[in-house]
């Protein structure tokens, strides 16, 4: 491949499609007398980066025809303030999903609002029940967003998995660890790198799929990065008024076949994923095919 010409993974367009998908189903069913879909967006506190992924998930509901229903609560809600709300949202039927906004503030017990989401409304994947089908490989559980978003961003350019020496740099709860199981799911050989890898180059120098999800705007430079290999960033900063990506994209372009850029990548496969996953929640619970 020619240097410069690298395939731009975009995550803008393929939502486009997605979420004209998404809006025809919906409107099919309003149009036969059901409901619409309705999702529970719940957000504690006013951490700024999580006021705006919350409007810009809302926003994305709104279009397809999915209700977002706003439970927009003080920072100083209490762990029993939440675990009541999550009571209440799995018992209402009209209810199809329920996404906490993470990180909740550091005096709630997160893990403990987690489990407590019906796991058959838990569209964000992060109940164990969930991350626990992902583990064995079963069928109908939910994935988390940011890796089926990858995922489907990857199948629609054609990028195979199986036998692939993919590195996942980042080894979070939201991203790298689901992401990593599912990549495993695919058959690729994963490596995960994390805050205690020594020398994280001596990995992404090797991966033909190098995946960044560490939030460190520019870590993955030119000089990490495999030859014709294929790059994922996930990182999204705010760099003085700009956003910035882990993976320093005018560098690592000139090397890479394939590479997402931030914004426009990941970013927009993520909200269509939630949205595709609001949809089965709803198909699940009215008893409808997909
Ligand atoms: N915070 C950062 N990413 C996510 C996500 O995918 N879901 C939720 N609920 N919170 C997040």
């Amino acid at each position: 491949m020619e240097k410069g010409l690298s395939t731009i993974l975009d995550g803008r367009s393929l939502s486009e499609l997605i979420r004209q998908e998404i809006k025809q189903e919906i409107d099919h069913h309003v149009a036969s007398g059901r409901r619409p879909p309705a999702l529970a967006v719940v957000l504690v506190g006013e951490d700024p980066a999580s006021q705006v992924y919350v409007a810009n998930k809302q926003k994305a509901c709104e279009k397809v025809g999915i209700r977002s229903l706003p439970y927009f609560l003080p920072s100083n809600t209490t762990t029993q303030e939440l675990l009541e709300l999550i009571a209440q949202l799995n018992a209402e039927e009209q209810v199809d999903g329920i996404l906490v906004q993470l990180p909740l503030p550091p005096h709630i017990n997160s893990q403990e609002v987690i489990t407590a989401i019906n796991p058959s409304k838990d569209v964000d994947g992060f109940h164990p029940e969930n991350m626990g089908k992902l583990v064995a490989r079963m069928e109908g559980g939910f994935v988390p967003c940011t890796p089926l978003g990858i995922d489907l961003l990857l199948k629609h350019y054609g990028v195979e998995l199986k036998g692939k020496d993919v590195v996942v740099v980042g080894e979070g709860f939201i991203v790298g660890r689901p992401l990593s199981l599912l990549l495993l799911w695919r058959g690729a050989t994963v490596s995960i790198c994390h805050i205690h890898t020594k020398d994280i180059s001596q990995y992404t120098k090797r991966a033909e799929v190098l995946i960044s999800a560490t939030g460190v705007p520019g870590l993955i430079k030119a000089h990490m990065v495999r030859e014709g290999a294929v790059v994922v960033d996930i990182g999204i900063s705010r760099v003085g008024d700009r956003i910035m990506g882990d993976v320093d994209f005018e560098e690592v372009k000139e090397k890479a076949s394939a590479i997402t850029p931030v914004p426009g990548g990941v970013g927009p496969m993520t909200v269509s994923a939630l949205l595709l996953n609001t949809l089965k929640a709803y198909r699940k619970r009215l008893g409808l095919l997909g």
